[in-house]
């Protein structure tokens, strides 16, 4: 039959077998250019990576660990540094900054002599110091050249962003007193990032990175910290004495010592990366909870509407929605929009329906009755807001993101093993659910022309993760109109982070394949038409790593992923790793790294 719906025209490369193996797959006629990995000099000076000698110093000049979010946000070869303004209305795809998020660190896997059970309490205080290096943000100028993809050594632009860059904290909770520490009596100045997993791009050309899983920086019993209210807030994000011996050394990743300093984390991060002397701002109006990332979506001259999901089991999807409009090009004015407006939890209802609810103090149940003595608070406890005013809890949301074609947002639902039979509601319809599924939520109007600003919504389950002919019902997949329009290798697990291409196609990258027996990867499908979510096997990862980004050049030649912890198996250390992806050199560790890839004959991606 010929295939003629929006989107499936142009998936027509050859799909690519699940598997499991060392390396990474492509489908012919691909290539990919091994563009950044750990380790990587950022300045013209540093030289090769020696993970002997890796210090604090050298790793804060060199690019960090376990690659996640990317951002491409092109460079006008016309413009000078400083002209954020003109850079960012470029849509230049063979010159730009990479933007690149740094989630997390594993010593067992970094360096020598730690066994996975090791590294958590007993890494020394000079490891742990490479490691605040290693997390937060790269800000990377990269080329496309007759050679490839390749990072530009040395360039102004190129900056490190890490557990010590400091950052200023805006919003309805800035300087609350649960936000102020020893070291900041205002409650308006932090040092740092951590647990930066996926993020967002602005329209007026800033980049919005998220704070994940920030609990496991922090030691301490929460039972031990007099406040009732922060023990049980502590207790929420997995704040343990268990967790990493950082405030060994640190004092402040010890809630016994600093019992708000992680009150300070959990938020989203806006910097200028056209200004690498700019400085990272919290957004406190985005809510404090395990960030996996907020996506915004702008009309000329309407508030602007962010979208963004808290990755944990029974959490909550969230809009933020602008108090003032964004002005195309009055950058000056829209630099702000993010500070001032209001936080929304989702509902799901039967039938299809769903509703917006603002978490506004004083409003609903969220007064002095139930602990909220202000906004702060509600910011700060977000997740006991969003349960009390009937948000619907869900798969753990992951990436949520608009398509820029039918103008739909799609909310990644990773899985939730801990959805008991009978928590099961209409948008999260399985107990222990091991694979994930897609949700589709449509907001009033036509296709383009949508109003995200509307506090009701239609929503449809657009895919069931899991194998469409697995005896369980559980894990049994469900993708597309027909069942069959599928090949073996087109169904996948536990969907993570989503990018659209130019003509409305869904591009899944998945976090949990493994546990089925194949490689995690990209998944490419139509959002519309006949083979409407019916996807096709388009990347495979190295064993061990998940895969992140996925990013597009503004002309759909270049598609940028993040191999995210390669070798990451059981019993798989530094002196001992189950490969050496991706230099395959035993001088060498596995290393977390970015791929461009492109077609051989220098096509659009996918068609
Ligand atoms: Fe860091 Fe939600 O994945
Ligand atoms: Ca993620
Ligand atoms: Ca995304
Ligand atoms: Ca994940």
């Amino acid at each position: 039959a010929k295939r003629t719906a929006q989107g499936v025209q142009n998936l027509s490369f050859a799909e690519i077998p699940h598997g499991l193996d060392f390396k990474h797959h492509l489908p012919d006629g691909y290539s990919a250019d091994l563009l950044l990995r750990w380790g990587d000099s950022l300045d013209a000076f540093a030289g090769a990576f020696s993970p002997d000698t890796l210090d604090a110093g050298e790793q804060s000049r060199r690019f960090g660990y376990n690659n996640d979010f990317l951002a491409f946000m092109p460079l006008d070869p016309d413009a000078a540094p400083g002209e954020g303004n003109r850079h960012h209305l470029s849509n230049n795809s063979n010159r730009g900054l990479l933007c690149v998020n740094h989630e997390y660190t594993q010593p067992h896997l970094m360096f020598s002599g730690y066994t996975e059970a090791s590294s958590n309490r007993g890494t020394s205080h000079a490891h742990i110091a490479v490691e605040q290096q290693a997390c937060g943000h790269s800000i990377v100028e990269i080329e496309h050249t007759v050679e490839g993809w390749q990072a530009v050594l040395g360039s102004p632009y190129n900056r490190r962003i890490s557990l010590t860059t400091e950052m200023a904290i805006v919003g309805d909770a800035a300087g609350d007193q649960r936000l102020q520490t020893s070291e900041d009596p205002t409650g308006k100045k932090v040092l740092g990032t951590v647990g930066n997993c996926a993020g967002g791009k602005t329209p007026w050309g800033t980049v919005l990175i998220a704070e994940e899983g920030f609990g496991g920086a922090f030691q301490g019993d929460p039972d031990n910290v007099a406040d009732e209210v922060e023990a049980r807030n502590h207790h929420a994000f997995g704040i343990e004495p268990e967790n990493r011996n950082w405030g060994d050394y640190d004092r402040r990743f010890d809630i016994t010592v600093e019992p708000n300093e992680p009150n300070r984390f959990g938020w989203m991060v806006e910097f200028d990366p056209y200004d690498p002397k700019s400085t990272p701002r919290k957004l406190t109006g985005l809510g404090r909870f395990e960030h996996e990332g907020f996506t915004v979506v702008s009309k000329p001259n309407a508030p602007v509407v962010a979208y963004g999901g808290d990755d944990d089991e029974h959490q909550f999807v969230y809009r933020f929605v602008s108090k003032k409009n964004y002005l195309p090009r009055n950058n000056a004015h829209n630099r702000d929009l993010l500070t001032e407006g209001t936080l929304y939890a989702g509902q799901f209802r039967e039938g299809g329906g769903g509703t917006w609810l603002p978490l506004i103090f004083g409003r609903g149940p969220l007064t002095p009755q139930n602990g909220f003595r202000n906004q702060a608070d509600v910011l700060i406890d977000c997740r006991r807001a969003a349960k009390l005013v009937g948000a619907t809890p869900m798969d753990r949301p992951e990436d949520v993101e608009t398509n820029p074609v039918n103008d739909c947002t799609y909310v990644m639902l990773t899985k939730n093993k801990k959805r008991k039979a009978g928590q099961e509601n209409a948008a999260n319809p399985r107990a222990r659910n091991t694979t994930g599924h897609v949700l589709e939520i449509v907001p009033p109007g036509r296709n383009g022309q949508r109003d995200h600003t509307s506090d009701t919504f239609r929503w449809n389950t657009f895919l069931l993760g899991g194998n469409p002919n697995a005896e369980e019902p559980a894990e049994r997949g469900a993708y597309g109109q027909q069942p069959g329009n599928i090949s073996p290798h087109g169904w996948f697990a536990n969907p993570d982070n989503v990018a659209f291409d130019a003509t409305g196609n869904m591009w899944i990258a998945t976090d949990g394949c493994e546990d089925f027996g194949f490689h995690d990867g990209l998944w490419a499908m139509a959002t519309e038409g006949e083979l409407r979510a019916a996807p096709k096997h388009f990347f495979g990862c190295p064993e061990g790593a998940e895969i992140c980004g996925p990013e597009f050049t503004p002309d759909g030649k270049t598609l940028f992923v993040a191999v995210q912890h390669p070798a990451d198996v059981d019993n798989s250390t530094f002196d001992n790793p189950r490969h050496r992806w991706p230099d395959n050199d035993p001088g060498l560790p596995p290393r977390p790294s970015v791929l461009a890839i492109r077609r051989d004959d220098g096509g659009t991606i996918g068609s």
